[in-house]
């Protein structure tokens, strides 16, 4: 079953999203070389608990921080520790609280230092999928068009779209029904309907879609070793496609495709 959320629901999924956002636009505002993820992670946890959020990662399944902090081809839930940041890296950071009994959750993925043209068209492709994606999630549309919207944007560039994990229903658990990939799984599957709320989470390789998990069991790096980035909104379903409840006060968030001249006749908006 997919929850309908009513507008006091709404509201509150708002306030938590909210804070999630205000935690990762001071985290983008914290990247620069030198820092360790470990530090992000400290003044992430630091901020949700001064907002009396609970940091909704930790002990997920034994998760073992309030972040995941995955760098270059650490495609997502990487572990923040030592690791000291380098120019040139792109660093995804994925942030959840609880507040109030409801979750946020959201992701953003940003330059440390100067990076090369590559990784920048990798970071505003998959930006512009997810917004792609954020106008798919409308009444009436299928779960398999958001997955199918952020194919349409990512592979003509010829990136990789993960499949091993996917997006999520949001609400009074961290991960509910439905599962939102980002690939067409084909059939007909569910149908969103106004008040469902998902949170659209596009995972980006440079190179092929295959990922493994590292030793630790959560580190999910690209089987090639290419960069990849990561991006998300928790966003409910509207009649004109999704509102986000995870925006940031500032564009964190917000690059536009398409890239020049890369995808001719591909960018039109399906009505
Ligand atoms: N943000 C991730 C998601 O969207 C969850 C991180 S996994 C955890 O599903 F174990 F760290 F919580
Ligand atoms: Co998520």
């Amino acid at each position: 079953m997919i929850a309908i959320r009513t507008s006091r629901e709404i509201g509150l999924l708002r306030d938590a999203n909210q804070i999630v956002a205000e935690v990762l636009t001071a985290l983008a505002g914290m990247v620069r070389p030198g820092v360790t993820t470990g530090e992000l992670d400290a003044a992430a946890e630091a901020m949700m608990l001064q907002r009396k959020a609970r940091p909704a990662f930790k002990g997920y399944h034994g998760y073992p921080a309030s972040t995941c902090i995955s760098v270059d081809e650490v495609v997502v839930h990487g572990i923040p520790g030592k690791r000291v940041l380098e120019p040139g890296q792109i660093v995804s950071m994925d942030v959840g609280v609880q507040y109030r009994g409801y979750y946020g959750d959201a992701a953003v993925t940003v330059a440390c230092g100067e990076i090369d043209e590559d990784r920048q068209r990798l970071l505003d492709t998959t930006d512009w999928a997810l917004s792609e994606a954020v106008h798919a999630a409308r009444e009436g549309n299928f779960v398999r068009d958001i997955g199918r919207a952020v194919q349409r944007v990512c592979e003509a560039q010829g990136y990789g779209v993960v499949r091993d994990f996917v997006g999520h229903g949001i609400g009074t658990e961290m991960h509910e029904a439905p599962q939102v990939p980002n690939f067409d799984v084909g059939g007909a599957g569910p149908r969103l309907k106004a008040g469902m709320v998902v949170a659209i989470e596009p995972m980006v390789n440079m190179g092929g879609y295959q990922v493994k998990v590292l030793a630790d069991g959560w580190t999910a790096v690209t089987a090639d070793g290419k960069p990849s980035a990561h991006f998300e909104h928790s966003v409910v379903v509207r009649e004109s496609g999704g509102e986000i409840l995870s925006g940031a006060a500032w564009p964190v968030w917000g690059r536009r495709g398409p890239w020049p001249g890369s995808l001719p006749g591909n960018n039109e908006k399906t009505v």
